[in-house]
This record gives C-alpha cells, sequence and structure tokens, in this order.
C-alpha cells in the first residue's frame, strides 16, 4: 500500500510560532498563563499544563492573578480585551500571528476612516470575534458565513466597504460571497486576507484526495481549519475520515485500499501524524 502524507500537513508557522513562545517563556520560568488554550490540540495543552501552564478562559480572572506573564495564542483578541490585558500591569507576551495582526490593523484604520467592515468567516471563531473587536468608532462588523447570509446583507450603497476574511476561510467561498455583494451593488474593497499556508494545505489536501482510495484528516474536532479540510477531501474522496489520532482509525474499512493519503490541520504536532502514518503501514 502506498501512503502519501501531505507535505504541509501539521504545524503552520503561526502557530508554530505560539506554541514555541510558550515552550520559550516555561524555560525562563516564573507563572504562566495562556489565554484560552494555546493550540487545538489536548495533548500539548496538557503537556504545557505538566510544565505549569495556566490557561484562563477570559479577562474577569485577570484580578486573580498578582504575578506572571500571559500568552496571547496566534488567534489573536479583540482591542477590548487587548487593553484589559495591557492594563492589568502584567507581563504581556503578545504571539498573536502576524497575518492576523495585520487584518487587526486593516479593521482598525478602515473603520476609523468609517467604513463599514465586513469579515468573511465564522463569527463564533475566536479568530474571527477578535478581528471584529478591532472596530472603532461607531462602526460595528458584519461576519458573513454562507451565501444567504451574503444575499440577506443590506447596507448604505453610498458607503465604502472593506471586505476582509478570516485566514482559515476557504479562497473559493470566499470569493462567491463576495461577487455575490458586488452583485448586490455594493462598492466593496475586498481584501483578500485567507493565509497562504491555508490554501496551499487546502489545495495539496484536495489534490491527495483526489488520487487515493482513503484520505486521513487529522486534527481536533474544534479546529476550524481542520474541518475545511475534511470538507474539501470529502468531495474529492467518499472515504475520508476525520481523526484526532490512532485512537479514532477505523480498520474495517481498510481491506483493499492501495492508496492512502494523510493530512493535518494546523494544530496538529509532527508526532501525532507519524503515529498515524505509522498505525496505518502496520494495520491497514
Ligand atoms: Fe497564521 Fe496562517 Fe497559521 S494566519 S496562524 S500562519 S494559518
Amino acid at each position: 500500500m502506498e501512503i502519501t502524507v501531505a507535505k504541509s500537513a501539521g504545524f503552520c508557522f503561526g502557530v508554530k510560532r505560539a506554541v514555541d513562545t510558550v515552550y520559550s517563556e516555561v524555560e525562563k520560568g516564573g507563572r504562566i498563563y495562556t489565554l484560552g488554550p494555546i493550540i487545538h490540540n489536548d495533548e500539548v495543552v496538557s503537556d504545557l499544563e505538566k510544565k505549569g501552564v495556566t490557561v484562563i478562559n477570559d479577562t474577569s480572572q485577570l484580578h486573580d492573578i498578582k504575578e506572571g506573564c500571559i500568552i496571547i495564542r496566534s488567534h489573536g483578541v479583540s482591542k477590548k480585551v487587548y487593553d484589559e490585558l495591557v492594563s492589568s500591569g502584567l507581563k504581556i507576551v503578545d504571539a498573536t500571528c502576524p497575518f492576523v495582526k495585520k487584518i487587526h490593523g486593516i479593521v482598525e484604520k478602515d473603520s476609523r476612516e468609517g467604513k463599514k467592515i465586513i469579515v468573511i468567516g465564522n463569527p463564533t471563531h475566536p479568530e474571527v470575534e477578535g478581528i471584529v473587536g478591532w472596530c472603532v468608532g461607531n462602526n460595528s462588523a458584519t461576519v458573513i458565513e454562507n451565501e444567504d447570509e451574503a444575499a440577506d446583507f443590506e447596507y448604505d450603497k453610498n458607503n465604502g466597504i472593506t471586505v476582509v476574511s478570516q485566514t482559515t476561510f476557504t479562497p473559493g467561498k470566499f470569493k462567491d460571497l463576495v461577487e455575490i455583494l458586488r452583485k448586490k451593488g455594493y462598492n466593496v474593497n475586498v481584501v483578500n486576507t485567507i493565509c497562504n499556508a491555508t490554501c496551499e494545505r487546502q489545495e495539496e489536501a484536495r489534490k491527495i484526495a483526489s488520487e487515493v482510495d482513503m484520505m486521513i484528516v487529522i486534527g481536533d474536532s474544534k479546529s476550524s481549519n481542520t474541518q475545511k479540510l475534511y470538507e474539501i477531501c470529502s468531495r474529492e474522496c467518499k472515504c475520508t475520515l476525520y481523526v484526532q489520532n490512532t485512537d479514532n482509525l477505523e480498520t474495517d474499512l481498510t481491506g483493499s485500499l492501495q492508496r492512502v493519503g494523510i493530512t493535518a490541520g494546523a494544530s496538529t504536532p509532527k508526532n501525532i501524524i507519524e503515529e498515524v502514518q505509522n498505525y496505518v503501514r502496520i494495520n491497514f
């Protein structure tokens, strides 16, 4: 059996940078907190917990912290949360991915100039919640996730609109949603902020999935970019599995497999990808 592992599988630049930042703060010593789990991966989060890193869920918990360092994860945070962190007087280490930071800057600048902001993405994803929170003045952002929402969008057609995207959104779907807004007659300034790492990962996954008998997508069930990979691969390969690690791998489907493809979301550590690859080699 031939196994193809996507070259782009696993940690992206921003996630690696954030995880490395936490480990490097651990080395320096002192109390360390992350605002939310540093990545969508239970194994990494529990390893860090063992090293004394505590996850706090929101800024209301800051009152109980007298000393230490708070790390902002790669998803970034809203301006309100950022300001609360800074005014806490604790040491703040900002591991927001620079590509996400760039979106914050666009949203802050354009909303300050009076433009309406549209974010194409999932409204409940922390990255999108953070981006929306960089709108300043009286402007609030609208999040559009699907065609119905784009079709229902209503706003003053004389007003400028800036459209940005969640970094992990699917490029084709982003284009379709922008097209709907344009057809409705809106004057949109579109800034495609989808991350290249995401595009490359999705394109490579799509290609591998179209050539194999079984495709395995590894990642946490809460990881948005892994869910998108699963959707893309499922369209190309009927037998696509979504697993977090080897525990979820079904072997009863594997009798006549000749080619298996493997990819993984941006929060999946290399060792889990290797474990799945070895498991497939031995058991399938
Ligand atoms: Fe950053 Fe792109 Fe990863 S935006 S966090 S490098 S997917």
